[in-house]
């Protein structure tokens, strides 16, 4: 899809949740990128005394940080305006105040500059990292796990996605989140609920495996979260050795749930697309910063004889180099967008296909 001796420049614009991102990402042919710049201020210390995202700090902190990352983006890829073909922007999903920040800046951006505008959607970002990061290609299936997502996602080309499965009620990383927070642990709770399950033994306690054996690739953690928090407070206090054990037992049964399902997902593509012959899995997004869970979908892989992709952890997380690369694949595909476009706090990854 992209055009010979192709050479783009493209800023990108992250402000849909927790991380204010800027990034710098020059786009060759035969999706080739490289990455000249990537900035970004986690406001996790912001929203760390709430236990969660708290949308009205979130605005102001990337208020107060953007302008700041692009002078940073600029002078460390040595560009200016002038040398950029495109100015890409998270345009939703995520939380309003932030999404308006970023775009009200990349709107005034290229009408300043007559610097094409392209509106991102942030899952369609991390569905296209694993191009710019490891050398893959189209197709493959992607286990998107983030704060707001969990989704299982057949992506065929660029604009070419079929989500095959969702959750029914909270995402994995909100999952995660929940239960680190009714253990007092730090935010965000993944990472924390993580380091506290490496000392204990995650089959300690029997917690429930929601949908798991169920014939679709569906999801679901509201239960798993009760189950968790009854079980925590039927033993209370909780020791040290406990806690350990607890968070590995839970951490186990997420990650059993997304391996059944990515399982039973390779089952559904090969008979609604054998065309297709998927080769290679991938793990996006911030949970896929697991590194339990990364091992585990390692070994599931190398059984089922396909390839597990997973990109490194700072593009797994929020970050602007995937709305760079993704706007910038967009641009090459010949599309911009007109300054008039709006932020969408929902936007369904399939609402971009091309047709
Ligand atoms: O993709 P991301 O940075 O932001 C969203 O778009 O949501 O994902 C953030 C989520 C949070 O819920 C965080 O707790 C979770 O990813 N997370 C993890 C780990 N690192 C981040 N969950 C489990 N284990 C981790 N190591
Ligand atoms: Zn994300």
């Amino acid at each position: 899809m992209t055009k010979k001796n192709q050479d783009l420049k493209i800023l990108g614009i992250e402000t849909s949740c927790d991380e204010t991102a800027v990034a710098i990402v020059n786009i060759k042919e035969n999706y080739k990128g490289k990455i000249l710049s990537n900035k970004i201020f986690s406001q996790n210390k912001e929203h760390s005394p709430y236990g969660g995202v708290v949308p009205e700090i979130a605005s102001r902190s990337h208020v107060e940080h953007l302008d700041d990352l692009i002078d940073q983006a600029l002078k460390d890829s040595e560009l200016s305006f002038d040398n950029f073909d495109g100015i890409a922007v998270t345009s939703g999903p995520g939380l309003i105040g932030g999404l308006i920040v970023g775009m009200a800046t990349a709107k005034g951006l290229s009408l300043a500059t007559n610097v094409p505008l392209i509106g991102v959607n942030h899952l369609e970002g991390h569905a296209l990292t694993p191009l710019l990061t490891n050398d893959t290609s189209f197709p493959y299936i992607l286990l998107l796990v983030s704060g707001g997502h969990c989704q299982l996602i057949i992506v065929e080309a660029l604009g070419k996605y079929s989500k095959i499965g969702t959750t029914l009620d909270d995402a994995v990383g909100e999952a995660f989140d929940k239960a680190a927070k009714f253990m007092g642990l730090g935010y965000p709770g993944g990472p924390e609920l993580e380091k506290l399950a490496l000392r204990g033994n995650p089959y300690a306690f029997d917690l429930p495996r929601p949908l798991v054996g169920q014939d679709n690739c569906d999801f679901s953690f509201s239960g798993l979260k009760t189950a968790f928090i009854r079980l925590v407070r039927s033993i209370e206090p909780v020791d040290e050795k406990t806690s350990a054990d607890l968070a590995a037992s839970y951490q186990q049964a997420i990650i059993d749930c997304l391996i059944n399902r990515l399982s039973k997902s390779i089952k559904i593509v090969k008979e609604l697309r054998p065309d297709l012959k998927i080769k290679n899995l991938v793990a996006s997004g911030g949970v896929a910063a697991n590194k339990r869970l990364v091992e585990q979908m390692q070994e599931f892989s190398k059984e089922k004889n396909m390839e597990f992709i997973s990109p490194p952890i700072e593009f797994c997380t929020d970050n602007a180099a995937m709305i760079a690369w993704a706007g910038g694949l967009r641009l090459s595909a010949g599309m911009r967008d007109p300054l008039g476009i709006n932020a969408k706090a929902r936007w369904p990854l399939e609402e971009v296909n091309i047709n």
